[in-house]
């Protein structure tokens, strides 16, 4: 099912990690919708995944940005806020993951996995709030994962990095309620045509030593709905906390097929 909604119309949606999967499908979801969409991300692909959504008649804008620079950070948000005005939504759906035995993480991935997935998330709540405290809202969703909640074998650091996403999603819940601000988070299980699925796979088959349809097949074989999350189911999730869900705040929501419960 599709969901539709005239609350985001005219107003600014940034979505971090914009470049490609999930966070392209969210920010194209946004820009049909009616609001004015911001893309963040990396990779300069950004500039024309945004050029994409304003070619069919959307706003749209795409910055290369670097989350772990906090200065970049503020000043890429004072320039959004300038541009198109204060700042409704933001999706923090950059993330970074790593598959390899525990004994091999050394300083280089642990500061890797926090920087981007903590760290970078922190940034850009800072970079938004401003515009949210001023304008009375706001809806903040945080990306954290299934591995955020039971950790990953192999993911060690990826799984800290994202339970701490959860736990900075409920202390900032608590600090802006009085904002009118919601701060949730989303836990999608593994979700297929992804990079993060990209790579943890290849990871999998390195460290497991088994083919990849096997990885695959194990891995669906776990979930109750008895299939991988799809990006839509990512992207109709993300986009209902949006424009409804005023009541809920501090959550990290499944979407994991049943997979996580907790
Ligand atoms: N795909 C999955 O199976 C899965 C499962 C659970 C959670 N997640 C989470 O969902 C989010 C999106 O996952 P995905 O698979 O679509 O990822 P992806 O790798 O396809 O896309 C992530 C994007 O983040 C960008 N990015 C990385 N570092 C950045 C930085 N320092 N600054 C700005 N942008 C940066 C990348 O360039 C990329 O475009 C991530 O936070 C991920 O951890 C994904």
């Amino acid at each position: 099912m599709s969901l539709s909604s005239d609350r985001i119309s005219g107003k600014v949606c940034v979505v971090t990690g914009a470049a490609k999967s999930i966070g392209f499908a969210i920010a194209e979801k946004y820009a049909e919708q009616g609001a004015k969409v911001v893309l963040i991300d990396i990779d300069p692909l950004v500039e024309e995944s945004a050029k994409t959504l304003a070619d069919k008649g959307y706003i749209a804008k795409g910055y290369v940005l670097n989350i772990t620079n906090r200065d970049a950070v503020l000043k890429c948000f004072a320039d959004i806020e300038a541009t198109y005005g204060d700042i409704y939504a933001l999706v923090n759906n950059a993330g970074v993951v790593d598959t390899r035995p525990f004994e091999e993480n050394d300083e280089a991935i642990l500061d890797k996995m926090f920087k981007v997935n903590v760290y970078g998330t922190t940034y850009c709540i800072q970079g938004a709030l401003p515009s949210m405290k001023r304008i009375k809202m706001g809806k903040i969703i945080n990306f954290a994962s299934k591995s955020g909640k039971t950790g990953s074998a192999l993911m060690a650091p990826y799984s800290a990095a994202k339970g701490a996403v959860i736990v900075l999603t409920q202390a900032l819940a608590f600090e802006v309620a009085k904002d009118n601000i919601n701060v949730n988070a989303v836990c999608p299980g593994i979700t297929d045509a992804t990079g993060v699925w990209s790579s943890v796979s290849k990871g999998y088959v390195e460290n497991m030593k088994m083919e990849r349809d096997a990885i695959v097949k194990k891995f669906t074989e776990k979930v109750p709905l008895g299939r991988l999350t799809d990006i839509q189911d990512v992207v109709e999730f993300v986009f209902f906390l949006t424009v409804s869900a005023d009541y809920c705040t501090g959550q990290a929501f499944n979407i994991t097929g049943g997979r996580e419960m907790h």
